[in-house]
C-alpha cells in the first residue's frame, strides 16, 4: 500500500467532506439503547427506520435502525438485527482502541455528566489529559466504547499538531519497520 507522508497544500481547496452525517453500530436491544442515549447522554431520538430487507444491499435482514441526533445535526445510528448470533467485538483489538468521541462544551458539562454517571451507577474513567482534549470514557449498554470530550488546546498547538504529523507518521513507519513483523503492510 502507498503511503501519503506529504498532504497536498491544495488540501483545504479540496475539502468536499463537511462534517459527520451519523455512525451506525449494531446495538443489542434498541429500547436499551434508547434508554442510555436520551437519558443518559441527552440526545434526540429522531429518527426510526423498520425494515425487512437491508436497502442498499437487498439482503433479507429484518432490522431496527435508530438515530441519535446530537447539537450539530450529526446523529449516532444504531441497527438491532435480532435474528442474528449475538454481536461480539474484535478479540484481536484492545478494548480501548475502537470508540465514539462526543464533544461537549466545558468542563462544566463534563463534571454535571460525571455526577449524572455516578448516580446512574455508570463506571467511568477520567478526566484523561491528552493536552488538547479533557476525556471521560465508559461503556454503552452494547459495549461500544464512548469519550466525552472537551477542548482543552493552547493557542497554536493544533496547527503545531498539524505540521508535526506528516513527521511522527514517517517515524512511525520507521520505527515499526525494525519490529519486522509488520513489514506485510507495507
Ligand atoms: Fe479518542
Amino acid at each position: 500500500m502507498k503511503v501519503l507522508v506529504q498532504a497536498s497544500d491544495d488540501r483545504a481547496n479540496e475539502m468536499i467532506v463537511r462534517k459527520l452525517h451519523h455512525v451506525a453500530y449494531r446495538c443489542r436491544d434498541a429500547s436499551e439503547t434508547v434508554d442510555f442515549y436520551t437519558n443518559v447522554l441527552g440526545l434526540k431520538f429522531s429518527h426510526a427506520v423498520r425494515n425487512d430487507n437491508v436497502p442498499s444491499t437487498g439482503e433479507f435482514y429484518p432490522h431496527l435502525h435508530i438515530f441519535f441526533e446530537m447539537d450539530d445535526g450529526s446523529s449516532v445510528a444504531f441497527f438491532e438485527t435480532p435474528n442474528e448470533a449475538p454481536m461480539s467485538f474484535d478479540p484481536n483489538t484492545p478494548q480501548w482502541v475502537q470508540h465514539l468521541a462526543l464533544e461537549i462544551d466545558s468542563k462544566e458539562t463534563q463534571l454535571a455528566f460525571r455526577e449524572r454517571l455516578d448516580a446512574m451507577g455508570v463506571d467511568y474513567i477520567g478526566p484523561t489529559d491528552h493536552g488538547f482534549v479533557q476525556s471521560i470514557y465508559f461503556f454503552d449498554p452494547n459495549g461500544h466504547r464512548l469519550e466525552l470530550t472537551y477542548r482543552s488546546q493552547q493557542p497554536g498547538e493544533l496547527e503545531r499538531a498539524e505540521q508535526e504529523a506528516p513527521r511522527l507518521l514517517e517515524k512511525w513507519l520507521s520505527d515499526r519497520k525494525q519490529w519486522g513483523e509488520q513489514d506485510d503492510l507495507d
